[in-house]
């Protein structure tokens, strides 16, 4: 595996976009730093990270992802990430739609995946993920969570990083087998769940997702789909 350690970078995802722009990188190349200046969240949201205590790394697909979404891709690394989570280190996860992972109600790691096309065809992604590892505090983040706050044990970043990669390499041989996974660690999952949206509160049963990665709620009997922009979770 093709891993590259910096000792910082403005945001991993920029930097592996840039390297590969300047040359073809394998499948699966990987970059990680123990520092981001400009870490990216989603919808222009900024990562924060305590230097050198978390993993904060991308991945670049290449292979075999012309016949595959962007959602797809999503639901392949969400998936990959809570199965790993589970086998390798007992932690219970799930995947808040549609980027993060929650780890006892807080979040675990965020995802941030940008996906380049030829036409239609997705040519290939660059998959960011933020996993909190070490970090014991959370200034302003009340709603974050580290894996050393749920288990009590220190990580090895490199090695997380590692038994990551190669579960993900195996389960992007066959992402739709994996992806159909997808609803059984979603998050509230047939459950009533309170939402916010531009017209205010409502509750909905959370029904899993359409092809296009939009989230199906059940509101009095009407099954309806919503996109990010349309909803922010209560929990
Ligand atoms: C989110 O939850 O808002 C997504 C966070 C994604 C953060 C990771 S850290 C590694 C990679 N590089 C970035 O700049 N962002 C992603």
């Amino acid at each position: 595996m093709n891993i590259v350690k910096l000792h910082a970078t403005t945001s991993t995802n920029d930097e592996l976009k840039s390297r590969f722009r300047e040359s073809e990188l394998p499948h699966l190349t990987t970059i990680y730093t123990m520092e981001q200046t400009r870490g990216k969240g989603q919808q222009g949201a900024i990562w924060i990270s305590e230097k050198g205590k978390n993993l904060t790394f991308s991945i670049l697909i290449t292979k075999n992802i012309q016949h595959l979404t962007p959602f797809l891709v999503n639901q392949t690394v969400s998936v990959t990430i809570v199965e790993w989570l589970k086998r390798e280190l007992q932690v219970q996860a799930k995947i808040k739609w549609p980027n993060d992972i929650l780890s006892v109600q807080h979040k675990l790691a965020g995802i941030l995946i940008e996906n380049f096309f030829s036409g239609t065809k997705l040519t290939h992604a660059v998959v960011g993920i933020g996993l909190n590892v070490n970090q014991e505090t959370f200034e302003s983040l009340p709603r974050a969570i580290s894996l050393k706050n749920i288990t009590g044990r220190e990580f090895d970043l490199e090695s997380l990083l590692i038994s990551f990669l190669s579960l993900l390499k195996n389960n992007l041989r066959d992402p739709l087998r994996v992806a159909q996974e997808y609803n059984r660690y979603l998050f509230r999952y047939n459950q009533m769940t309170s939402f916010k949206s531009s017209k205010g509160s409502f509750e909905g049963v959370v029904k899993g997702t359409d092809p296009d990665g939009k989230l199906l709620l059940q509101i009095n009997d009407v099954l309806s789909s919503y996109e990010l922009k349309e909803l922010e979770w209560m929990y």
